[in-house]
């Protein structure tokens, strides 16, 4: 694909080289902005400089590549600002032993800012709590700026398809302290024909929570729907796909599994949830979900022990360790919980991964360079991460190479009559077809069936 020669625009500096940043960055350069992206990383900025790609994010590389001219990498805060008249803070904003979102990055970028002459415009698309907004305004005043526009443009990219999301987002959400700013942001949006939703900062810093927040209730909300579907007999896939066509309510963020994960979730709805709560409201139902989740990822090690009993010398393979597909991004990964679980059980854990690396958290996992060498003399196979290129899992060699034939499909990845007729014991998460699937997972009622 041939880049569009379009005309100068307004220069633009963003803070933080991580996903949000080089994306937005890659993205702006594309639609022919000058971008200079700070990070304090100086590793990242050599690899950045050197033409690599510091994670793996579909597109992204050949987005840099293309816009190299159009592109500067530093270390250095004052040659990034002073060059722009827009300036994204993308740092991560990661949640404190309370909860709360740790803004400390944003206030050292606040602090890192040079006397800027010009009316420079700060966006910040970094989730932060509501009341972030006003707070960076008191301090670009403490700091003589403030001649400094400010407006909250937060970012609703997921990672695994995060270029495609920026270029063609379903809106673009601003919210500003002057309309003059706010138009100027919008303007950025323009080529990109989505619907743009204007308001005041506060108002656009709950918009990222609350989606964050609502798609994360609608993970966990049809997890335990799968979780009694497995106790009475009905299929989550089937229910999901009865429930979605309602156009009240959509097909999205319906897929039962082990959970939800990666780096935005947990530390959204935890920092909503502490954010009403430091306001005087208890958010009971966001209670719910996190601990609906938290219960979710350890619901494999029950369905392993129904199947192998204790798991103590047993070897299980765990396919897939990033929180989704299309990313090597391991951070709060339900891989990590499960894998932690099974090796305190006593269980030989070996996991293989199309794109993630060695963790810090993965000590005591034997980690493979294929699925087949994952799976060798395994009691179990586990779905970890739905990758594309586990749907043809079930094959011949897999179940040759396994001391145990048994799959436990943690994304309902794989068609469980196919499977099963590929010679594989197969169980998924609310698929009433397993046989065993029915069966109560409390000791009670075990014992009633046993009589
Ligand atoms: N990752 C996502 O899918 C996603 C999607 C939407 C919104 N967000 C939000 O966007 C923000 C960034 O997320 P991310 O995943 O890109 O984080 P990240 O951890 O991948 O990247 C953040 C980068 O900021 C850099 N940084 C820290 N302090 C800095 C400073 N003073 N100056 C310049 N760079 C600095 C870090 O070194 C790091 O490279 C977070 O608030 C996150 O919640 C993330």
């Amino acid at each position: 694909m041939t880049r569009v020669n379009r005309q100068a625009k307004e220069p633009i500096a963003i803070f933080g080289a991580g996903w949000v940043g080089l994306v937005t960055g890659a993205c702006f350069a594309e639609l022919g902005h000058e971008v200079t992206i700070r990070d304090i990383v100086p590793e990242r900025i050599e690899r950045l400089r050197a033409g690599e790609v510091p994670f793996f994010e579909p597109g992204l590389g050949e987005l840099l590549e293309r816009n190299a001219d159009r592109l500067t990498f530093t270390l250095d805060a004052g040659e990034a600002a002073v060059a722009a008249e827009l300036v994204f803070i993308c740092v991560d904003t990661p949640p404190t032993y309370s909860g709360d979102a740790d803004l400390s990055r944003v206030w050292t970028v606040i602090d890192e800012l040079p006397q800027l002459e010009r009316r420079t415009i700060l966006v910040m698309k970094s989730t932060v709590p509501v009341g972030t907004g006003e707070k960076v305004r008191a301090a670009l005043e403490g700091r003589g700026l403030s001649h400094i526009g400010y407006v909250s443009n937060p970012e609703f990219l997921a990672e695994g398809g995060a270029v495609e999301d920026f270029m063609h987002p379903d809106r673009v959400v601003i919210g500003a302290f002057a309309d003059a700013d706010g138009d100027r942001i919008a303007a950025l949006y323009m080529e990109m024909d989505a619907p743009v939703v204007r308001g005041d900062v506060a108002s656009a810093e709950m918009t990222k929570l609350a989606a964050n927040a609502f798609l994360t209730t609608r993970i966990s909300f049809i997890n335990e729907i799968a979780n009694v579907c497995e106790l009475i007999g009905a299929d989550v896939e089937l229910v999901a796909r009865g429930v979605g066509l309602d156009h009240r309510l959509g097909p999205h963020f319906l897929r039962a599994g082990i959970g939800w994960g990666g780096s935005c979730f947990g530390k959204d709805v935890s920092a909503l949830k502490q954010l009403a709560g430091n306001s005087g409201y208890q958010f009971q139902l966001l209670s719910a979900v996190i601990e609906v989740n938290e219960l979710q990822k350890r619901r494999v090690v029950q369905k392993l022990q129904k199947h192998l009993g204790r798991l103590r010398g047993k070897t299980v393979a765990l396919l897939g360790l990033s929180f989704k597909p299309n990313t090597d991004d391991m951070r709060d990964a339900p891989s990590l919980v499960l894998a932690s679980r099974l090796l305190a059980e006593g269980a030989e854990v070996r996991a293989y991964d199309p794109a993630a690396k060695p963790h810090e958290l993965l000590r005591g996992v034997a980690l493979c360079s294929s699925a087949l060498e994952a799976v060798d003399s395994a009691d179990a196979a586990v779905i970890v991460t739905e990758w594309d290129e586990f749907r043809s899992f079930a094959s011949p060699a897999i179940r040759d190479a396994m001391r145990r034939p048994l799959i436990i499909d943690g994304r309902n990845l794989l068609d469980p009559d196919a499977t099963r007729a590929a010679g594989f014991d197969y169980e998924g998460i609310g698929r009433a077809s397993s046989p065993l699937a029915a069966f109560a997972e409390t000791e009670e009622r075990d014992t009633e069936l046993a009589e």
